[in-house]
């Protein structure tokens, strides 16, 4: 056995909420870990930590970038390929969001380049490293679906992300290609969302991550999921 003979995911933004909340799970599960963010020392804490429990390659940068994503594409083949890809990281855009009206567009394409062509960008990056019955979990929102007066510009971002998810899915079917709706969460960006309001009873990410633990090992065909409905349906 190689020394990482592990199951690999590669997960985007891992420095903070949902993303490193998901890669402290797996790390305890054992899973060898690739993950990024831009802010590095942040991210250097989150390596330190990770470290203690599984092998662990964090890689600095902004997931725009094309080099960037090509080191994401080699530590993928230096650990022997993946079995997940997980793209997490995103912007919301400006706080408090803007009407579409008043939507900056250069900032709106910053938004959609972050939510919706750097996902893509890393699939195409990653799609030699992906070992036969790899997952795709693609995080996307219920601001994707519902048309929320003030998220015009993340809401459409993550719309994107869902229906590219769906025809990835539908036009890849050996693959599983899933695109996860992790309800609200107290996070930076939640609060980034909600800049005046109190968000302390919103649910930690944690309670999203068994969800998504169900779509990396269980056997559920691709299409749109809730994170946390997931794990309700297997508990009723
Ligand atoms: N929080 C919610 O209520 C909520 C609800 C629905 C969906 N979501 C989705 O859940 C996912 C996680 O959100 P979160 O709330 O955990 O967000 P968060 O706390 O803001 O964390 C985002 C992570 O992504 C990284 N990141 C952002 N832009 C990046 C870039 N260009 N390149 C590389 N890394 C980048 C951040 O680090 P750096 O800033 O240092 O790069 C950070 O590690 C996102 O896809 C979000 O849209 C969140």
């Amino acid at each position: 056995m190689s020394e990482h003979s592990s199951r690999t995911v590669l997960i985007t933004g891992a420095s903070r909420g949902l993303g490193l909340a998901l890669a402290r799970k797996l790390a305890g599960e054992g899973w060898t870990l690739i993950v990024d963010a831009r802010g590095s020392e942040a991210l250097e804490a989150a390596r330190a930590e990770l470290a203690e429990l599984t092998h662990v390659v964090a890689i600095p940068g902004d997931v725009n970038d094309e080099e960037h994503r090509r080191a994401l594409g080699r530590a993928a083949h230096e650990v022997g390929g993946l079995d997940a890809l997980v793209n997490n990281a995103s912007i919301l855009g400006p706080s408090p969001q803007p009407n579409l009206l008043d939507y900056p567009l250069d900032v709106l394409e910053e938004v959609y380049r972050t939510n919706v062509i750097s996902p893509l960008a890393l699939v195409q990056t990653l799609w030699d490293e992906l070992k036969p019955g790899a997952r795709i979990l693609n995080i996307t929102s219920d601001a994707g679906v519902e048309p929320y007066p003030g998220w015009g510009g993340y809401g459409s971002s993550k719309a994107a992300l869902e229906h590219l998810s769906a025809i990835l899915a539908a036009e890849n079917p050996s693959l599983r290609v899933y695109r996860v709706d992790p309800g609200d969460m107290r996070t930076q960006m939640h609060q980034e969302a909600f800049p005046d309001e109190d968000i302390s009873d919103r649910p930690l990410p944690e309670e999203s991550v068994p969800g998504l633990l169900e779509l990396l090992t269980g056997d559920l065909p691709s299409r749109r999921y809730e994170a946390r409905a997931l794990t309700q349906a297997s508990k009723g």
